[in-house]
């Protein structure tokens, strides 16, 4: 059957289709209209659907909005807490769900000819949970889902087996292991519900002093589930308006939090485990983006695998709903085996946006050559190929590449992309070769573990190495990602390093690049020495070897402590 996923909600919107038990296509809206997370996350912006999302993935299978069978819409409005008709009780709770239920008349006119009898409302968590255990290769697995919110929890634990669920725990709001770094996020000054990886880099520079006291506001209950008590988030650090004012009890506070969390999460991995007598642990949900208590997890915890769904905050309940409707159909689901599932442009058709920009390039024998080569001399280099990925995180389609011997490459890269100097940046590594560089667990292909450099190998990616040794490494194989993998073995003849700085493709406050469009505005408003814009190479200008500094950079704003420098 033909089923059309869709994330309205909340925040980052997105599309997905599923055809016959195939992921299709999957897209975020903000791609399309440039517009960071796609929407405010308010009651009021419900309505708004991800338009050009829903039918760029129709459009890509070639299909039209009465050729659906399904539109399986991410949050059931029937699960909502009851307003008694007042949509403004509970700042305005109850014109969001008035909004969903109206869901299928939007739908109709966003996708004229769609049938609006087809929308089914799937629970916010079992379409993370699904996004999860169906979409990952494996046929039974124990699922855990930790967000900020759904209709009313959470949190869901269960245990999938043959493609159903069963549900074994809920955590009813309040509370919620999500909307508690969400607060500490606003603390510290960052955006909540976008910025909570900042606070995550932070967590590494502090300690956490304050563990204690956390033990007690954040606890496990018998139940699978969890408890957090209203926090007065000043008694531990003044409220942060962001840039100059980080002091050390920031870093400590989030250090605190990311502490307790993976504490929390390790307890309830415990608890979901003896329940459910699974080896494989499958996770989506916004927490189950952070890659450092993912890392503990896999380490620490009695799961023996663990896979995260790439694009594990809630633009990928758009592909667990429409995965959910399918499989509750009958149909064989598929499991996903890359996040590539965005647009894509022919040769062609990008030969002819670099006509139109009127800029110069040429098309050299091997374009993941010509680019190991811009990298061995130590240039930026935005590369564009392929489709675009679904989910946050840039896996070798739409990345900044950049030389990981350099140390200076680290604030160089913060700088282009208008980025706090205490974020680090993360590395490729060939995936046959990443044992030998990093541990833990391997492949990690998703950029969803954090992983220890290597001693001997520290010295020579200083690029990459976070300020706790870490790094959030993405390991490329032959196999899956073919053309990067060949520009990592390109470079490391040239270097001996196969490995390669990565981040996503864009500058301060931007979605991520997604159209030969974004490309160009892109590389014409940011130091970039080089596109890749398919097998096409544009310089900016020849390259000469840049100085390397011989300090670390600090983290700004936040003084250097004599633990951690
Ligand atoms: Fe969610």
């Amino acid at each position: 059957m033909r089923v059309l996923g869709v994330n309205a909600v909340f925040h980052d919107p997105a599309a997905a289709l599923v055809v016959d038990g195939e992921i299709a296509a999957a897209a975020e809206e903000e791609r399309f209209t440039r517009r960071k997370h796609g929407k405010a996350p308010v009651p009021f912006s419900t309505w708004e659907l991800p338009e050009q999302a829903m039918r760029w993935c129709l459009q890509a299978a070639g299909l039209t909005p009465s050729d659906l069978d399904a539109v399986a819409y991410s949050y059931d409005p029937a699960l909502a807490p009851d307003d008694g008709g007042d949509v403004v009780a509970d700042d305005w709770e109850g014109l969001r769900t008035l909004y969903a239920q109206r869901a299928p008349r939007f739908l109709r006119t966003a996708l004229p000819g769609l049938d609006p009898a087809c929308v089914q409302f799937v629970p916010h968590h079992v379409a993370h949970a699904a996004s999860a255990h169906l979409a990952a290769p494996f046929a039974d697995s124990a699922v855990l889902v930790l967000d900020g919110r759904g209709e009313a929890a959470s949190h869901l634990a269960g245990r999938a087996e043959g493609g159903r669920l069963e549900v074994l725990a809920a955590q009813q709001l309040p509370h919620s292991l999500g909307l508690l770094y969400e607060e500490v996020t606003a603390h510290l000054g960052f955006r909540r519900s976008s910025d909570e990886y900042k606070v995550m880099a932070m967590a590494s520079y502090g300690s956490p002093r304050w563990l204690r006291r956390f033990r007690d506001l954040v606890r496990v209950t018998d139940d699978g589930g969890f408890h957090v008590e209203p926090i007065e988030w000043t008694r531990f650090a003044p409220a942060s308006s962001g840039g100059e004012d980080w002091t050390p009890a920031h870093a400590d506070l989030a250090s605190t939090v990311q502490a307790r969390l993976e504490e929390v999460l390790l307890d309830l991995a415990g608890w979901l485990h003896d329940h459910t007598g699974q080896r494989t642990l499958t996770m989506a949900g916004g927490v189950a983006l952070n890659c450092v208590a993912n890392a503990r997890l896999a380490a620490e915890g009695p799961f023996e695998q663990i896979w995260v769904q790439p694009a594990a905050g809630d633009a990928g309940t758009a592909l667990g709903a429409a995965l959910h409707v399918a499989a509750e159909a009958g149909d064989a689901v598929h499991p996903m085996t890359t996040a590539a599932l965005g647009r894509e442009w022919t040769d062609d058709e990008l030969a002819a946006w670099l006509t139109t920009a009127d800029i110069g390039y040429d098309r050299p024998d091997d374009i993941a050559d010509a680019v190991a080569e811009v990298i061995a001399a130590n240039g930026l280099v935005a590369w564009f190929q392929g489709r675009s990925e679904y989910g946050p995180r840039a896996l070798g389609h739409r990345s900044l590449l950049a030389n990981a011997t350099r140390a200076d490459n680290l604030k160089r890269l913060n700088d282009v992309k208008g980025r706090e100097q205490f974020r680090p940046v993360a590395p490729m590594v060939l995936a046959d070769r990443a044992a030998e560089i990093f541990d833990g667990r391997l492949p990690s292909p998703y950029m969803l573990f954090t992983h220890r450099i290597r001693p001997a190998w520290a010295e020579r990616i200083p690029a990459v190495v976070h300020v706790d040794g870490t790094a959030r490494i993405q390991t490329v194989a032959d196999d899956t990602e073919p053309l990067v993998a060949r520009m990592l073995r390109r470079l490391a003849a040239r270097t001996g390093v196969p490995v390669v700085v990565n981040t996503s493709l864009n500058t301060a406050g931007r979605p991520m690049v997604d159209s030969p469009r974004d490309a160009l505005e892109c590389f014409g408003s940011a130091p970039v020495d080089a596109l890749a814009l398919g097998p096409y190479l544009v310089r900016r200008h020849s390259l000469t070897a840049r100085p390397v500094p011989a300090r670390a950079p600090t983290a700004r704003g936040i003084p250097a402590r004599e633990a951690v420098a």
